[in-house]
């Protein structure tokens, strides 16, 4: 037996896999999420690393695997994911044995580390911000849908700032308004607007759209990081991003509010779908 045999470990008969089609099995630490298709068996690691979700209990189709939540899908062989919101899942490797299935549990190296190794042996420091630069440009034009644009101007200031402010609603009522929202979000800062007032501002706009978790996620995140920044330059260009980002998503159909008022009426007990 091979050195790499030894380090597989029995985790089901094919039977049990075969017979559900798909088989959650906790063993050495590990919980794998076990998948017949074909003649072949996958293991995964069965919490969804979107959000954790069972993965056993998603489906499966021509190898592809869908997380019954929010439906991040993966490819069984590789774990690979197709959506670029989720990571990719843990696969292991797997062998049929006497009508047996056995999965190498061997641990991985964590990413973190090969990338802190990087990090250390990389010579220039400046041509890893080109790298990261470069790769966060893709990632927000290709699918963010935010073209790169150069920061406003910090001598371009007005009088009265909170008047800048109530234009950004009717700004985010159009489309392709990302640079004008950017532009308008900086002009209110450098102008001395509260930024207490435009974050207000900020998360009645998020809340005025329809919604994802995403996009929830996306501008709460900003929130943190200005909160650590506020008081330096660097927090500037934190609101200037949410503001493009809103834009860039801005206006959608708005019917979320309906479907909550919907929600509220049932729960009061009131006859929504009935004839009068
Ligand atoms: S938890 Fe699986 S897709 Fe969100």
């Amino acid at each position: 037996m091979s050195t790499t045999t030894d380090r597989y470990v029995r985790v089901a008969t094919l039977t049990e896999v075969q017979t559900t089609g798909s088989l959650v099995v906790a063993i050495e630490g590990y919980t794998l999420g076990l998948f017949s298709q074909g003649d072949k068996i996958y293991a995964v690691d069965n919490r969804c690393p979107h959000m954790g979700f069972p993965l056993h209990r998603g489906t499966v189709k021509d190898c592809i695997l869908t997380c019954d939540w929010h439906h991040a899908r993966f490819d069984l062989a590789s774990g690979g994911t197709f959506d670029a919101w989720a990571d990719d899942v843990r696969s292991f490797p797997v062998l049929i044995r006497q009508a047996e299935v056995w999965v190498d549990l061997t641990p991985q190296t964590e990413p973190q580390a090969h990338l802190h190794q990087g990090l250390r042996r990389v010579a220039s420091s400046n041509l890893l911000r080109g790298v990261f630069d470069a790769a966060m440009s893709i990632y927000l034009d290709r699918y963010l849908n935010i073209p790169p644009a150069r920061l406003p101007d910090p001598a371009d200031t007005v009088e009265n700032p909170d008047l800048l402010l109530k234009e950004l609603p009717d700004l985010l009522d159009r489309q392709q308004q990302v640079n004008a929202a950017g532009k308008l979000v900086a002009r209110y800062l450098y102008s001395g607007g509260k930024p207490e007032r435009l974050l207000a501002m900020l998360g009645k706009l998020l809340l005025r759209e329809d919604r994802d978790f995403h996009t929830i996620q996306e501008v709460e995140a900003a929130f943190r990081q200005y909160s650590l920044l506020r008081e330096t330059p660097a927090g500037v260009p934190v609101l200037i991003a949410v503001a493009r980002y809103l834009a860039a998503h801005a206006p959608t159909m708005r019917s979320q509010g309906q479907i909550y008022e919907m929600a509220t009426r049932l729960h009061r007990g009131d006859r929504v779908f009935e004839d009068t």
